[in-house]
């Protein structure tokens, strides 16, 4: 394979989760890799650049069972541009759920934009745990998912591929519970506080 953009697809994309992935994606890549951040906001300069390129890759977290809006502002930008070469699509969707399966609709939005755009779509791997995974010992079975994944991007192919900390659900929570509730008071907050819908003032 050729040459492959990563557009990382993450509102806090210089620090994000999304970021880690791609880093790591890239050690099971041989093709040359560029970075693109859609907050930087260089969409149409971006996507001039498209015939450059054999894939495109989306690297971005999961925002209400869909995709972040600084993604969707990327994507139509694309869908508005006459691309001459229109390169693979692949995604790399991490969610805060235990479960991948929390990213299917995400992964099938960007399939069905693939399909009205005319851009043949390629393979994904959901991560699930994906906000807490890079930080346990549990990040070699993402790796595992990783390098999987990176083979059927560089042989242009297709695949679902699925990585997750191997905890029961029970197990998830209450890990995630106390590590949120220390967050919380460490910036003195209450769990109380943080289970209302108020967020400013
Ligand atoms: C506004 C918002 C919405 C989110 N929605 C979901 C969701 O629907 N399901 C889920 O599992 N995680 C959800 N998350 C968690 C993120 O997907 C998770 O924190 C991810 O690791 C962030 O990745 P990033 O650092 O690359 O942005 C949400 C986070 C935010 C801030």
């Amino acid at each position: 394979m050729g040459k492959l953009l990563i557009v990382n697809g993450s509102p806090r994309a210089p620090r994000s989760n999304s970021k880690r992935y791609a880093a790591l994606l890239k050690e099971y890549l041989s093709s040359g890799t560029d970075e693109y951040n859609v907050t930087e906001k260089r969409h149409r300069e971006i996507c001039k650049r498209l015939g450059q390129y054999d894939g495109i890759l989306f690297v971005f977290p999961l925002y209400a069972d869909g995709l972040p809006v600084t993604l969707m502002y990327f994507l139509k930008e694309l869908e508005t541009y006459e691309a001459e070469k229109k390169p693979a699509v692949h995604v790399l969707i991490n969610c805060g759920f235990l479960e991948p399966e929390q990213n299917d609709t995400a992964v099938e939005m960007i399939r069905f934009f693939c399909r009205k755009n005319g851009f043949p779509f390629g393979a994904a791997l959901c991560i699930g745990s994906g906000e807490a995974i890079l930080d346990t010992p549990f990040v070699p079975v993402v790796k595992r998912g990783l390098k999987k994944f990176a083979k059927a991007v560089e042989r242009g192919g297709n695949g679902l591929f699925k990585a997750r900390m191997p905890l029961t659900k029970r197990m998830f929570v209450r890990a995630s519970s106390k590590f949120w509730e220390a967050y919380g008071a460490k910036n003195h907050v209450t769990k109380e506080e943080m289970q209302t819908m108020k967020i400013e003032g």
